[in-house]
């Protein structure tokens, strides 16, 4: 399925009635100009939840949920944007039409790919399910001595690749598969000095790898032997298969993950399976290392509570805090929880049971006291070096915390740890934030633990750049980037530059569908259902809009440099004192 057209998505937005959509699925009830409803996103007793008809929006002040119809569908129906309009359409009865929906090419390959392996793991469950050949009673004998039941088995549906070279190659041949989507399909490897194909999967355990929806998109193999060269292989990456992209076995987890609000991540297929089956649901398998930002987006759709459950070692602990950090980012809350050392989730479970695991995972730890636990055993945090590269560790990750709350807590937790002063935690602090200041790449978008809205500055010289083009190449010339503090509107400023320079139609629609993320999109969608600026003078408008960016600027430098100077006082370092405060009056100076 690929893009759905401008005039569709235009339609179905001007159809969806906000109070219509929601009361689809919850109760509203009459308040005033608005709608009032216990919210559906978290547990509440009494209703905060409020759908506003005038501006076309929904909003709860409980768990900060907020967005339009389309972002509602979203978040109660776990679907990304093409599929929520999908929906939509469907409800109101507008047919897509499908012919023109991205390149029919690609899509009917993409379609044929699913048909393959599909066909794929009916055979290699078959086969491990009734051959009576050696090999396969010896994968029979290695899942049984794994503990693996039969349930999971079909539930799963795990399989055994013969061994043999054309066996699967065979069983698609007379189900009229050419040798070429086989090929595309990862499934069977040319031959190099002669024609002809062979298969990849030989005498392995098949675990096939579902897509959200359930669909079978790869796989992966186990060999029985330790001796094996390689204990996985996987497919390869094809027009439907792109790796870090799915999570193992979360189409199935996905009702217990909704339902409990929170997800444990473990690493491999054994770790998700073995714990499923002894009645750990909501769980999920990365696949390989460090988890990805697809990944973690696409676990947003069902919760943003995520426990870190890797194996304890030390490329376990390695691959969690490479993910940390992307987790804060996405505006996850994490916990990691640890076992036994050495222990995988599957090992631990098969050693202790379902219910122990579980107390682990009540027992995980913020990420904070976990990063914090492993550098302690990292450095030495008695020596002065210790400490400082404790911080050196400490500091990026905290900086990550977009709710200033959140994140001065965590210094003062750090400060006092470490028997540090605060103030020269936060003159560390300062460094950072000014060297990532200078740094090209544009940071994602953060969502911190309580969403905040943009600045209203920010908001109007989006929307006039929106309504009017002039308003692009002014704020380009006029704005650096770096001035708008919000990192969605920066993020939606750049892809308008982008659409700019490259001649395309600048509407909300447009800008829309280039974006993923729930969150910039519901800012998009919140300026369009907002009045337009309107007959005012726009560029009286503009140009206050632009002495405010400025204002605001000057103020933020000489907050910062008080807090510098702040420290200097403490520190006791006199020269750069002079510096700072030669600075700050010259700030003030210019300011006319
Ligand atoms: P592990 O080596 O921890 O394997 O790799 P495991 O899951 O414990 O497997 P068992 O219990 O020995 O059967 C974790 C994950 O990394 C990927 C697989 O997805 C695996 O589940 N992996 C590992 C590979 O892709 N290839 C490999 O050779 C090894
Ligand atoms: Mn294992």
């Amino acid at each position: 399925m690929g893009m759905i057209p401008q005039d569709i998505i235009r339609e179905v937005l001007e159809r969806a009635d906000i109070v219509s959509t929601v009361s689809a699925y919850i109760s509203l009830k009459r308040a005033g100009r608005n709608y009032k409803a216990l919210c559906p996103f978290h547990t509440e007793k009494t209703p905060s939840f409020v759908v506003n008809p005038d501006k076309q929006i929904f909003h709860c002040f409980g768990c900060g949920e907020g967005g339009n119809a389309i972002t509602f569908v979203m978040k109660q129906e776990h679907l990304d944007f093409p599929d929520a309009i999908r929906r939509m359409a469907e409800r109101a009865s507008i047919v897509i039409p499908e012919r023109e929906t991205g390149d029919p090419k690609i899509r009917d390959l993409k379609q044929a790919l699913g048909h393959v392996n599909e066909l794929a793991a009916q055979f290699f469950h078959q086969y491990l399910m009734t051959s009576r050949d050696e090999a396969t009673k010896q994968a029979r004998d290695y899942l049984k001595k794994r503990a693996v039941s039969l349930e999971i088995v079909e539930k799963f549906r795990l399989g055994f690749a013969p061994d043999q070279w054309d066996g699967l190659l065979d069983f698609l041949r007379k189900k009229d598969i050419s040798p070429s989507l086989m090929e595309k399909a990862g499934l069977i490897i040319a031959r190099e000095k002669q024609d002809g194909h062979y298969d990849r999967f030989r005498n392995r355990i098949m675990f096939p790898i579902f897509d959200i929806k359930g669909q079978c998109i790869a796989f992966g193999a186990r060999a029985m032997k330790k001796d094996d060269a390689a204990k996985y292989i996987n497919s390869p990456e094809t027009e439907i298969y792109v790796k870090g992209q799915h999570l193992y076995g979360l189409h199935m987890a996905k009702p217990a993950v909704s339902q409990e609000d929170r997800v444990i991540v473990v690493e491999g297929y054994m770790d998700f399976i073995m714990p499923y089956q002894a009645g750990v649901l909501s769980i999920a398998a990365s696949l390989g290392t460090a988890l990805t930002v697809e990944q973690i987006r696409l676990i947003r759709r069902y919760t943003k509570n995520i426990v870190m459950l890797y194996d304890t070692d030390k490329a376990g602990e390695a691959a969690t805090l490479r993910s940390l950090d992307m987790l804060i980012e996405e505006g996850m809350n994490v916990q990691v929880a640890t076992l036994t050392e050495g222990d995988d989730p599957d090992s631990f479970v098969c050693k202790f049971g379902g219910a122990a695991l579980l107390e682990q995972v009540q027992k995980a730890q913020n990420l904070f006291d976990y990063k914090l636990t492993l550098l302690k055993q990292q450095f030495d945090s008695r020596s002065v070096e210790g400490r400082a590269r404790i911080c050196a560790e400490m500091l990026p990750t905290i900086n990550k915390f977009e709710n200033a709350i959140v994140k001065s807590e965590y210094m003062k937790q750090l400060a006092q740890t470490l028997s540090i002063s605060q103030e020269a935690l936060i003159a560390e602090m300062q460094k950072l934030v000014a060297h990532s200041r200078g740094e090209a790449r544009e940071p994602a978008p953060q969502r911190g633990l309580l969403k905040e809205q943009p600045r209203k500055v920010e908001q109007n010289i989006l929307k006039l750049m929106l309504e009017d083009e002039n308003f692009v190449s002014l704020t380009k010339e006029e704005i650096p980037l770096s001035d708008f503090r919000d990192a969605s509107i920066r993020t939606i400023i750049s892809e308008i530059y982008k659409l700019f320079e490259d001649g395309k139609e600048i509407n909300p629609l447009n800008l829309m569908n280039c974006f993923d993320d729930q969150h910039v999109r519901s800012i998009i969608a919140g300026l369009t259902v907002h009045e337009e600026v309107g007959v005012v003078d726009k560029n009286k408008v503009y140009r206050d809009c632009v002495d405010r960016m400025i204002q605001d600027r000057r103020k933020s430098q000489r907050q910062e440099l008080l807090i510098k100077i702040r420290s200097a006082e403490v520190t006791g370092n006199h020269a750069v004192l002079e510096q700072l405060k030669e600075q700050y009056n010259q700030l003030v100076k210019n300011k006319g």
